[in-house]
């Protein structure tokens, strides 16, 4: 039976399609938004998002992964299912054979859960990939050499720092300190300097368009609205640059942290490679500006930010599908060659 072979980075933040031949289909955030009472599905994706903090009683819109991994197994089969009818045509007949990353931290219970989701949701078969990996190969690194190279993926939910050489992670390690933390950061900073409450979605547009790591030219301030905390009405604020660049220092302190105990467990020929190669940065957390040169301050290294760092992931799990199940005209190529 024809079967359409994918490739699915389900991220905290937003799950990224691969499909084989054809590259990313699919980019929509980890969200999905279901009626209380009967329990069906009624959005997932962006159209769910937009529903984040405003449902009434009637309707639940959650993230289903937080920090890396699934905190409600159905509703990420839910949303997983929906995501899968979208790109694949007749799905229910052609069930796929899939990659999915996880981040590399994961434990038994959360890599079983991430399988059995997985295989709910209607795929055929499930390879598991860890994160930093995938986001290596999808960034272009050398993976397959001798030589180390080294990773650093900031997504919603976790950042993962690896070192890898020979098809392998030689240090790694994954804190669960990335976007989302840089959010609440920000949330709270609002509640306790302005008596505000405000939504995640709205200290995340803060986050992406005022957020900075160093001071940058042409800075402006954010007039944002939320409810206040004493009175309970509706009131308006305004945040400057400066006031969210300090408050992102205490989550970006902990993500250098995990660079610097990785760099420490690298043996030392390794280490010796990563003054020629330096760090590469992906996810999304590596668009924050700034962020590049606070780790090449904090570790002496370069640092460069991958070309399309949100998808990074997924076109590395399209690599390790094309290393599983080669495409037909791939196949057919080589035997050619093998001929003459
Ligand atoms: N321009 C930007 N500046 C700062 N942060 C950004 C920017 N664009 C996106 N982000 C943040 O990047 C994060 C999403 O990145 P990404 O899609 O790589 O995460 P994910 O893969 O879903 O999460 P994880 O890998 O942790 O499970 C969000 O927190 C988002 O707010
Ligand atoms: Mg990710």
């Amino acid at each position: 039976m024809f079967s359409r072979d994918i490739g699915i980075d389900l991220g905290t933040a937003n799950t990224l399609v691969y499909m084989k031949d054809k590259g990313i289909v699919m980019r929509e955030p980890s969200v999905v938004a279901v009626d209380t009472e009967t329990e069906a599905v009624l959005a997932v994706g962006t159209e769910a998002k937009e529903m984040l903090g405003r449902t009434p009683g009637s309707i639940t819109a959650v993230r289903p992964l937080k920090e890396g991994v699934i905190s409600d197994i159905d509703m990420t089969t839910a949303m997983l299912n929906q995501f899968m009818k979208k790109v694949i045509r007749n799905f229910l007949l052609t069930r796929p054979r899939a990659v999915v990353c996880i981040p590399s931290g994961c434990t038994d219970v959360e890599r079983r859960a991430m399988d059995e989701a997985i295989q709910n949701a209607g795929a055929r078969q499930a390879e598991i990939m860890e994160e930093p990996m995938a986001a290596a190969m999808g960034a272009g690194l050398p993976v397959k050499e001798p030589v180390g190279s080294m990773i650093v993926d900031i997504g919603g939910g976790t950042s993962e720092v690896a070192v890898i050489a020979l098809n392998d992670i030689v240090t790694a390690c994954s804190v669960r300190v990335a976007g989302d933390a840089f959010d609440e950061a920000i949330m709270q900073y609002v509640r306790k300097q302005y008596h505000l409450l405000i939504g995640s979605s709205t200290a995340e547009e803060i986050k992406i368009k005022i957020g900075s790591v160093f001071p940058y030219e042409r800075e402006e301030s954010m007039h944002i609205r939320g409810r206040a905390l004493g009175s309970g009405l509706p009131n308006e604020i305004t945040i400057s640059a400066k006031e969210v660049r300090e408050t992102l220092q205490e989550p970006l302190s902990v993500i250098v942290e995990a660079i610097r105990t990785t760099l420490e467990k690298t043996p030392p020929e390794i280490s010796a490679d990563l003054l020629d190669s330096g760090m590469i940065l992906t996810g999304g957390g590596a668009l924050l500006r700034g962020i590049d040169r606070l780790l090449a301050k904090e570790t002496g290294m370069t640092v460069h930010i991958a070309a399309y760092p949100m998808d990074c992931v997924a076109n590395g799990a399209g690599k390790r599908l094309e290393q599983l199940y080669p495409s037909r005209k791939k196949t057919a190529k080589v035997r050619e060659k093998g001929k003459h």
